[in-house]
């Protein structure tokens, strides 16, 4: 059997990208942005993102804000079908750079505490935990709590 491994690319997300944001974010069961928030977040320039193609097809993206000298990373998911080939890894290190060239000193991010992969995934990229967040999250299952993870670059 030929295997074709695809090339992996990444762009900077744009307002031309948003309805397919929302669509990745309802596959990937990660709907925290609606389509308003998201183009205010990006027109409003505190707010970027990366998108993560996989040859022709979007795979995954990351979208994230500045709070002054730190960045707040407000959204990130890869296709279940795509998922623990690393790929939200090489987003988030990208991400990453950001913080390197723009002299920030922080990564942080809110994060449900029954996210049992996501919980896993931000530990193996460094972040810890800063607080609990008590009953932070509304869900059909009622409130839940959240984490609020960090990590610093200095
Ligand atoms: C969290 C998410 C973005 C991770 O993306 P991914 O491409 O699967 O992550 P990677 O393949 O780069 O995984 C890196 C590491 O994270 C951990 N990890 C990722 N998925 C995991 C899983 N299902 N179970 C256990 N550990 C996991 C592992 O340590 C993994 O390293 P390893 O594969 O060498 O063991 C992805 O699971 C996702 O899109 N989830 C749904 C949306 C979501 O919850 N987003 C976060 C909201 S805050």
């Amino acid at each position: 059997m030929v295997c074709k491994k695809e090339k992996i690319n990444i762009s900077r997300l744009k307002l031309t990208n948003v309805s397919h944001i929302l669509k990745l974010q309802e596959s990937s069961d990660e709907n925290s942005w609606g389509k308003e928030s998201l183009i205010h977040l990006l027109k409003d320039g505190s707010g970027s993102g990366l998108i993560l193609y996989k040859g022709a097809l979007g795979v995954g993206y990351i979208i994230a804000r500045t709070i002054q000298n730190d960045l707040e990373i407000l959204s990130l998911a890869v296709l279940p079908e795509h998922q623990r080939m690393g790929l939200g890894s090489i987003l988030f290190k990208e991400m990453e750079k950001c913080i390197i060239s723009g002299n920030r000193t922080k990564i942080f991010l809110e994060v449900n505490n029954n996210n049992r992969k996501a919980k896993i995934f931000y530990k193996s990229m460094g972040l810890c935990q800063i607080k609990v967040l008590e009953k932070y999250y509304r869900t059909d299952e009622g409130k839940e709590d959240g984490l609020l993870l960090s990590k610093v670059y200095i």
